[in-house]
C-alpha cells in the first residue's frame, strides 16, 4: 500500500511517498481503509525527529483517520466489515490502510461527511479528556483556550460553549479571533498585541479563568498562574514555548490552584478506550444535533503532504487540515 514514510528527519521534504506492506488486523484490532487523515502539530514534531511513536507502534505518522473497516481481527464482535468509522491512533494514519484497536473506533456522527470525520478523534478526545475529565470544567465557569483557532482550540471553544461555560481565547491575528468569535468565544485576546492576564482580568472583574487549556508550556507558566482564578485548574497539553520554567508555589497555594499536564498518544489502551467511550457518549450527541461541528481549513491529497505540513508550520490555518486518499 501507499504511505508517507520518514527515511530521515527534517523539513517538509523528509515526508516521502513509499510502497510499504499493508497492516494485518491483530487480535482486538480492525483494518481501516483510510478515506482521510487529520494533520496534527505532533506530526510536525515527529517529522523533525522530536516525537517518536510509542514502542511497538507504526513509524508512519498520523494520529487519526476516517474510513471503512475492511478486516476484523480475532475477538472483534462489535464492528463489521463495511462500517464507516473514525479512529484515534498512536501512529500509522498517513497511509491507505491502518490497523487500530477496536476500542479506539468511533462511528461517523450522523450528518458528518466521511472525510471531515477524520478531523474529530484527536480534537474531541484531547479536549474532552483534559478540559472535562481532568480539569472538570463546569457550566458558568470561564475557560481560557490558548491558540483558539487551532484544531484543538476550535473544538475546545465549541465544547465549552455547549456546556454553557464562558470562553476566552488567545490567537495571533484579528481574522483568527473573528473565527473564534463565530464559534462562540466571548473574550478575544490577540496575544501578539495584548497581555492575556490583563485582558482576562478586566473581562472577569478580576476573577480570572477557572480552567486554562495551555499549548505553550514554559513561556506561559507564570502568566497562566496569574490568569487563574481561585481554585483554578491549569492543564498543559503543549510545549511550544519550552519545557522548563519556575513555578511560584506561594501563588499556587494562595489560589488553591492545580497545574496538570497530559499527553494522549502514549496512554495505555484501556485509558484511550475509556476516553473514546466518554467522547462517544457525551460529544457525539452534540455533533449530531449540530451544536458542535468540525472546522476544516483544507482537504489536501496525501501525495501533497508537504503542503499540508507547511500550512501548519506557517500557522496559516483555522481549524483542521486533512489529507485525503
Ligand atoms: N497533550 C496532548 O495529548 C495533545 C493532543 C493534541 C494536541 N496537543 C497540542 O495542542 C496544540 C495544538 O495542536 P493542533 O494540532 O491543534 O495544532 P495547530 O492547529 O497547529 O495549533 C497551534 C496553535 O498554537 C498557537 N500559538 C502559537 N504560539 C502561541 C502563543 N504565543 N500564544 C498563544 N497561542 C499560540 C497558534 O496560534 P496562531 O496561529 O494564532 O499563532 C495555533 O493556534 C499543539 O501544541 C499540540 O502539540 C497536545
Amino acid at each position: 500500500m501507499k504511505a508517507i514514510t520518514l527515511p530521515s528527519f527534517g523539513d517538509e521534504s523528509a515526508l516521502t511517498v513509499a510502497e510499504v506492506p499493508a497492516p494485518i488486523a491483530q487480535a482486538g484490532q480492525v483494518v481501516v481503509d483510510v478515506a482521510a487523515a487529520g494533520v496534527n502539530r505532533a506530526d510536525l514534531l515527529q517529522r523533525q525527529g522530536h516525537y517518536p511513536p510509542p514502542a511497538g507502534e507504526s513509524e508512519i505518522p498520523g494520529l487519526e483517520v476516517s474510513g471503512t473497516i475492511s478486516a476484523l481481527g480475532e475477538g472483534v464482535d462489535d464492528w463489521q466489515v463495511g462500517d464507516q468509522v473514525c479512529a484515534l491512533l498512536a501512529g500509522g494514519g498517513y497511509a491507505e490502510q491502518v490497523a487500530v484497536p477496536s476500542g479506539q473506533l468511533l462511528p461517523i456522527p450522523r450528518g458528518i461527511d466521511l472525510v471531515d470525520a477524520a478531523s474529530l478523534p484527536e480534537t474531541t478526545c484531547t479536549v474532552w479528556s483534559n478540559v472535562f475529565l481532568t480539569a472538570n470544567l463546569q457550566p458558568d465557569e470561564t475557560l481560557l483556550v490558548h491558540g483558539g483557532s487551532s484544531g484543538i482550540g476550535t473544538m475546545a471553544i465549541q465544547l465549552a460553549k455547549a456546556v454553557a461555560a464562558r470562553v476566552a481565547v488567545t490567537a495571533g491575528s484579528a481574522a483568527k479571533l473573528e473565527a473564534c468569535k463565530e464559534l462562540g468565544a466571548d473574550i478575544l485576546i490577540n496575544y501578539r498585541e495584548q497581555d492575556f492576564v490583563e485582558v482576562l482580568s478586566g473581562a472577569t472583574d478580576g476573577a480570572g479563568a477557572n480552567v486554562i487549556l495551555d499549548v505553550i508550556g514554559a513561556k506561559y507558566l507564570s502568566r497562566n498562574l496569574d490568569a487563574l482564578a481561585t481554585n483554578g485548574r491549569l492543564v498543559i497539553i503543549g510545549m511550544q514555548g519550552g519545557i522548563k520554567a519556575e513555578l511560584n508555589i506561594a501563588k499556587l497555594l494562595a489560589k488553591r490552584a492545580a497545574v496538570m499536564a497530559t499527553g494522549l498518544r502514549a496512554r495505555p489502551l484501556a485509558e484511550k478506550t475509556a476516553i473514546v467511550a466518554a467522547v462517544r457518549e457525551h460529544v457525539w450527541p452534540m455533533i449530531e444535533v449540530g451544536s458542535v461541528r468540525p472546522v476544516i481549513h483544507s482537504r489536501i491529497p496525501l501525495e501533497q503532504v508537504a503542503d499540508a505540513h507547511r500550512t501548519l508550520d506557517e500557522s496559516q490555518h483555522i481549524g483542521k487540515v486533512l489529507l485525503t486518499l
